[in-house]
């Protein structure tokens, strides 16, 4: 892979996509929880962009890859015990990132594209300054606040309420909103107070904060208000969440009568003709963004009509009317002190450069990923050279440019066997990754499995996160999945370690116990076997029943034959099944698995509506709306949008010009519907 997402994008096979998904999924989760609930991130926000996005640009390329735990289906990090939580009326959404012009202007062609606009008509946008704070949402019931939540993971967030009461900006009462109205900004802190604050901090030698975000972070997530009270925080408005009735019918004009109830707007917040305007006034804002009171990371332009933004609605965690500019990557110059190689869970070999630490964009970077072997040859590396790196939107560092080049010297030596094991590392055949063929003998290979096993996306077991599972396996107590329903063996030993009290020994065994008949599509992805992700460990089982049946499949003679017959399975998948079953160490891993864990019978989990599962095809010219929006329609509704029409189709729905699938749908007796019809089965579902 190379430090660009668009050339490592392309350059992958599917199975490398599926993986890389699969470790972007978990890193990106990670990265957001320090973010979110440590206040301590280890990589620069442009960093995690970039993960982010290089996340984005694969599951365009393989929309069959997109993994249920997608950091596209989520916002933010969950949020932490501390604070109560609370159900948001409506989802607070996150911002997809654009880095160039060019992709400001494929954003507009995207919107005119989805509505369906003629070239000549007019978009208007908003622009205003991407705040780096963190979002709050402040409800009001009859004028006063009820409630205010943080973002948490888009869907629940924290109840801040008595924290957010001290805050000056934050209206108490409104005179003249609408009864219900839930009011969505940023909670920041200026750069100035940042400073003194962290003065103040540190002579009192409490926590120094590492950028004016993470200050503002922390001191709105606390339990005692009265701390929340003495930090200057500050609020700008960007949005709002439920309403009891609309508030105008552009952006513009809806922030305007929300400036006029107290809520403060911000002064760069303008109105743009044309995205030419839009674009200056992106310009304009990175020129004084030195000068500005407060850090922003980029530019967020709005579609002005909120008829629009309605219709456009949004894709996974980010509405379709809405983008954020980010400024360009910062970059700084540093020495690569050593170069470390790390096995994961499927025994890939990933180097690791650790920095002499420097600040860039205000976040202290100390390690760097170096992707893979074929990256090092590329830039040269050698332990001990200086190094250009950067760091853009919120994606981790990367090293772009070797500014100690010489090629009388060697590059680093990329080991030929697994630094934790001795096995044999090799590269497959077309292949940039190399990998450890130590398999379950490599401790390291062994660990990585058992972090995924107890994973979000596969057992969630709360309380043994990764640091648990390498003080267990350390003391011999893990090695397999199955030895995680028999810790409890361990209990006296663990109340005897430090750290561990009776109550989160207990916490945790319960937490495992809750996993006994669990959702055996989940308990199959947990196992870590490559290429197999929760979609196809879903298939699988929607093939097969069970993992018995499965495994006793898979291990066969034509085992590789039976599953490609899978949906979904191809030669690769199933390969890689086979070998895994056909090893009779994981066969007895998984027989004394499935006795402890006892999983669930599998349940298609899809949900059930009318249209559930039925296969619509969109046919002739339609006049309301693009194709993309009628299929987004029927996607909402659970249903699938067809090409052509056979027997299997259940509705047809055609405009003006339809042909040849019209007549084939008569003829099969195939129900037809015009698009208003559409329009009230989409209503009314
Ligand atoms: S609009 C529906 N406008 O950026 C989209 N967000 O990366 C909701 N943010 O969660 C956000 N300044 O916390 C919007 N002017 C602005 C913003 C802004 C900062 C934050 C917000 C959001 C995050 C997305």
């Amino acid at each position: 892979m190379n430090c660009s997402a668009d050339v490592a994008t392309q350059e992958l096979t599917e199975a490398d996509a599926a993986n890389r998904l699969m470790r972007l999924a978990r890193e990106i989760a990670r990265h957001n929880k320090l973010y979110h609930d440590g206040d301590a991130p280890e990589i620069s926000d442009a960093e995690f962009d970039a993960l982010v996005r290089e996340n984005a640009e694969l599951e365009a390329q393989y929309p069959h890859l997109i993994r249920p735990d997608s950091p596209s289906r989520q916002v933010g990090a969950a949020p932490s015990s501390a604070l109560a939580k609370v159900a948001h009326a409506r989802p607070m959404l996150s911002l997809e990132n654009g880095f160039s012009e060019e992709e400001v202007r494929e954003f507009l062609r995207r919107v005119r594209r989805f509505l369906s606009l003629p070239e000549d008509e007019p978009v208007t946008l908003t622009a205003e300054p991407k705040i780096d704070g963190l979002s709050c949402s402040l409800r009001y019931e009859s004028g006063r606040l009820v409630l205010a939540a943080t973002r948490g993971d888009g869907a629940v967030g924290e109840d801040v309420t008595p924290n957010a009461r001290t805050i000056e900006d934050i209206p108490q009462e409104l005179t003249g909103a609408p009864e219900l109205l839930e009011v969505r900004g940023e909670v920041y802190m200026s750069k100035q107070d940042f400073a003194a604050l962290n003065a103040r901090q540190a002579e009192a030698a409490s926590k120094v904060f590492a950028n004016p975000r993470n200050a503002a972070a922390g001191s709105l997530r606390q339990k005692d208000p009265s701390i929340t009270a003495a930090r200057p925080l500050r609020f700008l408005m960007h949005g709002w969440g439920e309403l009891s009735e609309p508030l105008a019918a552009t952006q513009a004009d809806a922030v305007e009568r929300l400036r006029g109830l107290g809520f403060p707007v911000s002064e760069l917040f303008r109105r743009c003709e044309t995205i030419e305007d839009a674009l200056a006034h992106y310009q304009a804002i990175e020129h004084s963004r030195a000068e500005l009171p407060f850090d922003i990371d980029g530019v967020v332009y709005k579609v002005d009509r909120l008829d629009w933004q309605e219709r456009l609605g949004s894709v996974g965690r980010a509405p379709r009317w809405a983008l954020a500019h980010k400024f360009p990557a910062e970059k700084a110059e540093t020495t690569l002190e050593r170069i470390e190689v790390q096995v994961g869970r499927t025994g890939k070999l990933t180097p690791v450069g650790r920095l002499t630490p420097v600040g860039v964009g205000g976040v202290m970077v100390a390690n760097v990923t170096l992707h893979n072997r074929d990256e090092i040859a590329r830039l040269g590396l050698r332990q001990g050279d200086r190094v250009r790196i950067q760091r853009a939107g919120d994606v981790i560092p990367q090293v772009v440019e070797n500014l100690s080049p010489d090629e009388r010297r060697p590059a680093f030596a990329f080991p030929e066997r697994c630094p934790q094991c001795g096995s044999e590392a090799v590269a497959e055949e077309g292949e940039v990754d190399v990998r450890c063929t130590g398999g379950l003998i490599c401790p390291a290979q062994r660990i990585e499995r058992l972090k995924h096993f107890v994973s979000r996306g596969a057992m969630d077991i709360e309380g043994l996160g990764e640091k648990t599972i390498e003080e267990f396996a350390a003391l011999g107590w893990l090695h397999g999945p199955a030895d995680i329903f028999r810790l409890r063996e361990h209990r006296a030993e663990l109340l005897g370690r430090e750290g561990w009290k009776e109550k989160s020994v207990d916490n945790l065994l319960a937490a495992i116990d809750a996993k006994q008949g669990f959702d055996p599509a989940r308990l199959l992805f947990g196992l870590g076997i490559r290429h197999i992700g929760i979609v196809t460990a879903r298939d699988l089982l929607k093939a097969f029943g069970t993992i018995e049946a499965l495994a006793e499949a898979a291990a066969g003679e034509d085992g590789i034959a039976e599953l490609s017959r899978v949906e979904g399975v191809g030669p690769v998948v199933a390969e890689a099944l086979h070998d895994f079953f056909h090893e009779p160490h994981n066969r007895e891993q998984l027989a004394a698995l499935l006795a402890l864990a006892r999983p669930a019978a599998f349940v298609n989990q899809a949900r059930e509506t009318e249209w559930t599962g039925k296969t619509i095809v969109f046919t002739g010219s339609l006049q309301t709306m693009s194709r993309d929006e009628a299929k987004a329609q029927a996607e909402r509704l659970g249903a699938r949008a067809a090409g052509s029409v056979s027997a299997k189709t259940d509705l047809v729905v055609a405009g003006p010009g339809a042909g040849s699938k019209l007549k084939k749908a008569e003829e099969l007796g195939v129900r037809v519907v015009g698009e208003e019809e559409w329009a009230r089965i989409v209503a009314a579902a």
